[in-house]
């Protein structure tokens, strides 16, 4: 029997698998159609503290690997989230984190004192959306992450995860500002920057142009990431998010650093991945002798 169990800071997991913001709906939907046993949490999709109409049609497309997203987080606002949400959470069966996301520090902090009155068992900060109105993205600053961090971290006492932008010019600067502020781990990595046009008929492939690009091209800028940061600041526990499409992606990342991996993408082709990505996973530690995931973490060996 292998050990599937990991460690974020403060939080337990029975699996190192998470399904990722916004690609499992608030989860508590999405309960009925994937695999949640396979995680060891599932994000609901971020929430701001007033409701946000999200960005015009189209805002969905795919590439030739991969898709572009601009929804620009449609959400109803975190008060008809607790309502519509907060009485299912209990009912999952997996550990739920909340998101919170806002264009002011004082709008995280108000999502997160009500997702604190919840039974959500820890709290993302999305400092990385790619899709806000004016481009702006508290990511790619290190003392506008830090200051949305410590002030979520005066509001709550739950657990916190800060997730970053692959298109921040130093995200180890980024990574050890919010550490500081008090994350309990960050998660690498949030979508890439993208864009498209159809050819045809001469439109960009979203109506804000530049969106999120996800799914597997992105692994390997994610897992660059992992291993700067983990390289960097080897105390500060990270969710691997990029790109993963199997078993073998999450060893890679565990091995880059990470301490539990998200998938996200693969979950529109295949809402019950989780379930074939954990026997996978469990499949490459009897073939190596791994008894325990953890044995796993950071165990990449550097060239000379
Ligand atoms: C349609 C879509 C919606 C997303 N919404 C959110 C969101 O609301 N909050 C967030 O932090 N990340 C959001 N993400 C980013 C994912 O959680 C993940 O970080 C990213 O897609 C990279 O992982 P992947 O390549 O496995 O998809 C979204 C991604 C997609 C594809």
């Amino acid at each position: 029997m292998i050990d599937l169990s990991t460690q974020l800071g403060p939080l337990s997991l029975r699996s190192p698998l998470v399904a990722a913001c916004g690609t499992v709906g608030s989860v508590v939907d999405f309960a009925a159609v994937g695999a949640l046993e396979a995680y060891g949490a599932a994000v609901a999709k971020s929430v701001s503290d007033v409701p946000w109409q999200g960005r015009p049609v189209p805002r969905l497309a795919t590439t030739d690997v991969g898709m572009l997203n601009g929804i620009g987080i449609q959400n109803p606002g975190v008060s008809a989230w607790l309502a519509e949400v907060g009485p299912g959470l209990d009912k999952v069966g997996v550990p739920v984190w909340g998101s919170a996301v806002g264009h002011s520090i004082e709008a995280f902090a108000a999502v997160a004192g009500t997702l604190t009155t919840t039974s959500v068992a820890a709290i993302e900060v999305n400092l990385s959306c790619p899709n806000l109105e004016g481009g702006g993205m508290f990511a790619l600053d290190a003392d506008a992450s830090a200051a949305v961090v410590a002030a979520v971290r005066s509001t709550t006492r739950l657990p916190i995860g800060a997730k970053l932008s692959p298109n921040s010019e130093d995200i180890v600067a980024v990574a050890r500002a919010v550490q500081e502020a008090g994350a309990d781990w960050v998660v690498l990595t949030n979508t890439v920057w993208g864009a498209g046009i159809d050819i045809e008929t001469r439109r960009p492939q979203l109506s804000g142009v530049v969106g999120g690009y996800s799914g597997r091209a992105i692994k390997p800028i994610a897992v660059r990431c992992v291993w700067e940061v983990a390289t960097a600041l080897p105390e500060l526990p990270i969710v691997g998010c990029g790109g993963v499409a199997n078993g073998g992606d999450v060893v890679e990342y565990l091995l880059a650093g990470a301490s539990a991996v998200a998938m996200g993408t693969v979950h529109f082709a295949e809402p019950r991945a989780g379930r074939r990505v954990l026997a996978e996973l469990d499949d490459y530690c009897a073939r190596h002798d791994i008894a325990a995931v953890q044995d796993l973490i950071g165990g990449a060996i550097p060239w000379q």
